[in-house]
């Protein structure tokens, strides 16, 4: 009870949180500032046995200019990829493209982007932003496949609309998807709010795909479901390349991460890099108000 109200206390107080404070944050959760920081930590996953997509963080570019200088930076990323034969995709956020300059500048941009997968034989995540965008973000993804065959977006199981989407996008037999439970504050006339019935409606969403031969990365921290993944994994007999795991760097997964390893099956690690660490750690606090504890907890010890 008393920990619930400090955390409800932390949630409303995080934008007057000292910025020393959410660079500490940071410094779990954002393979840091420049290419060469993050490249550095996608070989020592790599080294471990963990797949990675990579993630420049930002969204929301304002001018078609900063999009375009985004996407460049993007596409010198594949390559260093390719140089270093490092096992790593990308993922990307369609604002961060250009999507608020309208659907030609994003679809432009992704559209060389995957220009560039292709050529050093890689492979394009497009996220999924909060709900003013998902029409856009799907229309972008069916445009991209029109061409394309190393693209994939995300499915979130807070949307009502999700198991449909997922039903269309499954006539698709190379559909690729990531599912997670949903990031932005969405409205109930849309979005679940539950927490019981947004697991559930997850569970409901990776047994179609399982049951459909969809490739599904299965993209939660959350054991309940890493439970049940493993229950329909085996009750459906389901083959180890038609899935993957995935997490966020820095959440500490108590010992998931090795079994999933030691199973066979593929774990391939999120990891945001950039300037813009100071959104991105506020989201991670507010996912979970623990972690300004812990870090108190360390500058104390120090
Ligand atoms: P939940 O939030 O219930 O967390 C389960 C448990 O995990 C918590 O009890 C806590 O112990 C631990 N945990 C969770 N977050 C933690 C943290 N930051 N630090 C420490 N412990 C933590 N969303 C979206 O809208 N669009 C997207 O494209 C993506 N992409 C994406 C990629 C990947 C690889 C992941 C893992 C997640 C996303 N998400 C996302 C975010 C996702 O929607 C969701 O908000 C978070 O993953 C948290 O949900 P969980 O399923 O982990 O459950």
């Amino acid at each position: 009870m008393i920990q619930s109200i400090i955390n409800h206390f932390i949630i409303s107080l995080t934008k007057l949180l000292p910025l020393s404070f959410v660079r500490m944050i940071a410094g779990r959760y954002v393979a840091g500032e420049k290419q060469p920081d993050a490249l550095q930590i996608v070989e020592e996953l790599n080294n471990k046995g963990y797949s990675v997509t990579i993630d420049i963080l930002g969204e929301h570019s304002k001018t078609s200019a900063t999009a375009q200088a985004v996407t460049e930076q993007y596409i010198n990323l594949y390559k260093f990829i390719q140089v270093k034969n490092l096992d790593c995709n990308i993922s990307i956020k369609p604002t961060h493209l250009g999507l608020d300059m309208g659907m030609k500048c994003a679809q432009d941009n992704i559209l060389s982007l995957l220009n560039a997968a292709e050529e050093t034989n890689n492979f394009l995540r497009i996220d999924m932003e909060n709900s003013a965008v998902t029409d856009d973000t799907i229309a972008l993804y069916h445009k991209c496949r029109e061409n394309y065959s190393n693209v994939g977006t995300v499915l979130q199981a807070y949307l009502y609309r999700s198991e449909n989407d997922l039903k269309i996008l499954s006539q698709d037999s190379n559909f690729n998807f990531r599912l997670c439970k949903g990031i932005y504050r969405e409205n109930a006339d849309i979005a679940i709010q539950d927490r019981h019935k947004i697991n559930a409606n997850f569970i409901t969403l990776l047994r179609l795909a399982f049951e459909n031969n969809i490739y599904i990365a299965i993209a939660t921290h959350d054991l309940y479901l890493l439970e049940t993944a493993y229950e329909l994994i085996a009750t459906l007999n389901i083959p180890s390349d038609q899935f993957e795991f995935q997490v966020l760097y820095g959440v500490p997964m108590s010992g998931w991460l090795q079994k999933h390893l030691q199973n066979g099956y593929k774990v391939r690690v999120y990891v945001p890099f950039g300037n813009d660490w100071y959104d991105y750690s506020l989201r991670r606090l507010k996912e979970n108000p623990n972690i300004a504890r812990y870090v108190l907890k360390n500058m104390i010890r120090r």
